[in-house]
């Protein structure tokens, strides 16, 4: 498995900063090697949109239009595309290991495979050695995604002000296709390398394990949480007996789709895609929302209070497919805990880049906390 964490560096005038990636030297290598991958005498131009600073907690995400001539003597043919870029072990990465080919892999069977629609992938560079790190390009699709900063709940954004019909439809319309990836036939076969190499009997016992060493990758740089190692213990103590290992997206979150008209039009971030029970992603969807919503329920504000309910995503998910979910109780734990291990990671890096002082107590920088906490009280863990 390609682990960037791992690999050498790369050359310092390529390594990715977080925020001054330089945008000509990033224009120059692009050009350079679309020439390799287009056709000859494509002769293709890039154009770098909005400066390269990340705009995302565990990869980037860069746009760029290419303009290349197809044929000799025909019109110039004009792609706007985004690059993933793998993140670069130089900066805290999230994950342990990051498999951009599984990631590009799983987007374009997911493209052939069902009528999610995903953006188109084109090429992929798996080396390094163009940008320092992996990455491919996909096609830009338009469209707006509800805001995680300030999280949407806050107000002052398209999904909050839009009508309760408007937001009814995009959770409808989200759940649907949440279904339809669950719904392609025989996942462990026709895209089972996203299945985790950890050890476990089932395929939601593998997930489990895969958590449990991202939480002992995580402590070294930021130290341990008794809340976490408190919800591991009680997870592995009531494991769900369930066998089912459907495809599910991972990052199942509002926050990950791009919507047009309150309909998804783009299904973004791959990158914890897995095969496992379909909880694993309706509860990932709700929980998501309860995190946002809890924050604004603190600081008394609104919120969405009546938007992502469990019941109405549990009705709608069993009305489409006919299947009946378990109770989601212990996969809003698991979820709880792989939030609070990316708050981990977040916290290192921003302790590592100067940003924060390292904290007395860890937990504080986990938003879902009290989340969690109220949940673990619930199960008496
Ligand atoms: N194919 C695409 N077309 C248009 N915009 C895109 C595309 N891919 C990504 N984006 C934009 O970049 C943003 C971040 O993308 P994405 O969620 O895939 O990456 P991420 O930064 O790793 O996510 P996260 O913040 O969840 O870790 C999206 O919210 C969207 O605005
Ligand atoms: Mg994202």
């Amino acid at each position: 498995m390609d682990n960037p964490t791992t690999a050498a560096p790369p050359p310092a005038d390529l390594r990715l900063q977080r925020s001054s990636r330089d945008t000509a030297t990033v224009t120059a290598r692009l050009t350079t090697w679309l020439a390799t991958v287009l056709p000859p005498g494509a002769d293709p131009s890039v154009v770098v949109h909005g400066g390269v600073d990340a705009n995302g907690m565990s990869s980037e995400t860069v746009p760029l239009d290419v303009t290349w001539t197809a044929d000799p003597g025909e019109a110039t043919q004009v792609g706007r595309y985004v690059a993933r870029v793998a993140p670069d072990a130089q900066d805290v990465p999230v994950f342990p290991t990051y498999d951009l080919q599984h990631q590009y892999d799983a987007i374009r069977l997911v493209g052939e495979l069902t009528d999610v629609p995903v953006p188109t992938v084109h090429w992929i560079e798996p080396t390094g050695d163009v940008l320092g790190a992996p990455f491919f390009l996909m096609d830009r699709v338009d469209g707006v995604v509800p805001p995680d900063v300030l999280p949407y709940t806050f107000g002052d954004n398209w999904l909050f002000d839009a009508a309760a019909e408007q937001q009814a439809r995009l959770q409808r319309r989200t759940v649907e296709t949440i279904a339809a990836l669950h719904a392609v036939p025989d996942a462990e076969r026709t895209i089972g390398f996203l299945a985790p190499e950890h050890p476990g009997a089932t395929a939601l016992a593998r997930n489990l394990a895969r958590t449990r060493a991202w939480y002992d990758f995580a402590v070294p740089d930021i130290g341990r949480s008794p809340m976490v190692e408190r919800a591991l213990a009680w997870l592995e103590a009531h494991l769900p007996d369930t066998e089912e290992s459907v495809l599910c997206w991972g990052d199942a979150r509002i926050g990950n789709v791009l919507y047009q008209d309150f309909e998804p039009v783009g299904v973004l971030d791959w990158e914890m895609a897995t095969l496992g029970p379909p909880e694993l992603d309706v509860s990932w969807l709700v929980f998501a929302h309860q995190v946002f919503q809890s924050i604004t329920d603190m600081l008394e504000l609104p919120g969405m209070p009546d938007f992502l309910v469990e019941a109405d995503v549990r009705a709608t998910y069993e009305g489409v497919t006919g299947v009946v979910l378990g109770d989601l109780t212990w996969y809003h734990v698991y979820n709880g805990v792989q939030w609070s291990i990316v708050f981990m990671r977040t916290g290192a890096r921003q302790v590592r880049f100067g940003e924060i002082e390292p904290p007395e107590d860890l937990e504080t920088l986990m938003h879902n906390k009290p989340l969690l906490e109220k949940l673990l009280e619930e199960v008496h863990a």
